[in-house]
């Protein structure tokens, strides 16, 4: 790729957006208000706006490798408390994807350097399921419900923030836990059940 390109596709952005809204920048250097915090993959493929049909301005997104929310990762936990605390976001998605590297690589026996500590998160989920991932013969499937069940980790580890409970009892903040799947370009709704997966366990993360 020239990257000299970059600069100008840039150009025809500015006048392609300009056209359509001759004030279009100055609203966007107005200042913004999003509704929807975004937490996905870095992954090329999983691009937040475009997937989701929204426009700058309309979603803060945060990407890491396999959409992960370590509960001691100050930059994901930076996010949630600026989005949650000051923009005011009412609505929280994980979005994980099908084909994740990230997520194969933690199936995977192999020393991956500094993202062994990373991708680690993503084997204390196998293990926390590990009974009904271990019970899928098929590596596909099993793959694939790895996936959905570490979006689900990390939609918990949001909930497990003061931020976004504070949110929720003041202003009734969702956490919603999606898949995209890259052979289709579909978005799934997960529909996790948070009151039934929450019931045994928010005595113990409840802090505020
Ligand atoms: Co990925």
């Amino acid at each position: 790729m020239d990257i000299k390109q970059i600069f100008e596709n840039n150009k025809k952005w500015i006048a392609k957006q300009l056209q359509g809204d001759p004030a279009y920048f100055d609203k966007l250097g107005a200042g913004q208000s999003p509704e929807i915090l975004y937490i996905g993959c870095s992954d090329s493929r999983v691009t937040a706006e475009e997937v989701m049909g929204l426009q700058p301005g309309e979603v803060f997104v945060h990407r890491n490798i396999a959409n992960m929310v370590p509960n001691t990762d100050l930059n994901s936990m930076s996010v949630i408390n600026y989005a949650v605390g000051s923009l005011k976001v009412n609505h929280i998605v994980i979005c994980g994807h099908y084909g994740c590297g990230g997520v194969l690589a933690a199936m995977q026996q192999s020393d991956l350097g500094i993202l062994n500590p990373w991708l680690r998160n993503i084997r204390d989920v196998y293990r926390i399921h590990r009974e009904e991932l271990d019970s899928i013969t098929d590596e596909g499937e099993k793959y694939k419900r790895l996936v959905e069940l570490n979006v689900q980790e990390q939609c918990i580890n949001v909930i497990k923030t003061a931020e976004v409970q504070k949110a929720n009892s003041e202003r009734n903040l969702k956490v919603y836990g999606w898949v995209f799947d890259i052979h289709s370009g579909e978005l799934i709704d997960l529909k996790i059940d948070f009151e039934e997966i929450l019931k045994d366990i928010t005595k113990i993360y409840k802090i505020v």
